[in-house]
């Protein structure tokens, strides 16, 4: 396939420009999901600029967070392992709380990547929605508190490449996830670790069965995070 060469972008091999055309003069737009808030453009948008992201995923995770603490210092207390920080320095250099932050970030760089299968990303992030229901003091508005500390974070990572529209699509974007996290949490069907076992009594021996925890789809997320 040739590439399009104009004074402002060199010669690439990849696909920057949403283009709907095909070669043979056949308009074909790629269909999403209906159930998504994002028209195929914006999804091609998203995703392209998301590697800019994931090129700096544990500095934009950080910088997030740092943001998160700074507006909502009573959240750093459900981290019990964030403690005795009495600045934002020290906050930066936390090496937990990267850990953290690249943890939530690489479950956010599933749901972009793999945006169009809405199935998948929904129950993604139903699950992992319903693992902070272990913590007794967290209420489901704290998914919402992430929303402007995420938006700065990308907007500072993405530099000139944030521009009004790539906003409005990660805007978008973030309140789907964030709503679906919350489903999750609020849903007591969910799977959490505490609720993992299932007798089923009408076989003679008792049968169990184990709902898997997001930490297992966090292994294959890191592998694909290197790529
Ligand atoms: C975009 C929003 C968020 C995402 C995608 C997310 C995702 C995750 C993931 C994947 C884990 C690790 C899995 C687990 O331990 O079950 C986790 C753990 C955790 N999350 Fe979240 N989270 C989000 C927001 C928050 C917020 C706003 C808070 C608190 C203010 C929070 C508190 C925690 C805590 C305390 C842990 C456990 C850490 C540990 O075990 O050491 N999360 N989160």
């Amino acid at each position: 396939m040739g590439c399009r060469q104009t004074k402002e972008t060199p010669c690439v091999t990849e696909i920057t420009e949403f283009d709907p055309l095909t070669d043979n003069g056949v308009t074909t737009i790629p269909s999403v999901d209906p159930r998504l808030p994002l028209n195929a453009r914006q999804v091609f948008k998203l995703k392209q600029s998301w590697k800019g992201i994931k090129r700096k995923i544990a500095e934009t995770g950080v910088e997030m967070f740092v943001r998160l603490f700074k507006s909502n210092a009573d959240l750093m207390a459900i981290f019990d392992k964030v403690t005795n920080i009495e600045s934002e320095d020290e906050l930066r250099q936390n090496e937990y709380l990267e850990q953290h932050a690249t943890l939530v970030m690489t479950t956010l760089d599933e749901a972009i990547t793999k945006i169009d299968d809405y199935d998948h990303v929904k129950n993604h992030l139903n699950r992992t929605g319903a693992t902070h229901q272990r913590f007794d003091v967290f209420r489901s508005e704290n998914f919402r508190k992430i929303r402007e500390p995420f938006i700065e974070a990308v907007k500072i990572t993405l530099g000139d490449r944030y521009t009004d529209y790539m906003a409005n699509v990660y805007e978008i974007t973030i309140d789907f996830i964030l709503k679906a996290l919350e489903d999750g949490f609020l849903d007591n069907n969910n799977p959490v670790e505490q609720k993992i076992i299932v007798t089923d009594h009408s076989t003679e021996q008792p049968e169990v069965t184990k709902i898997e925890h997001c930490r297992v789809n966090d292994v294959t997320n890191k592998e694909q995070a290197k790529t």
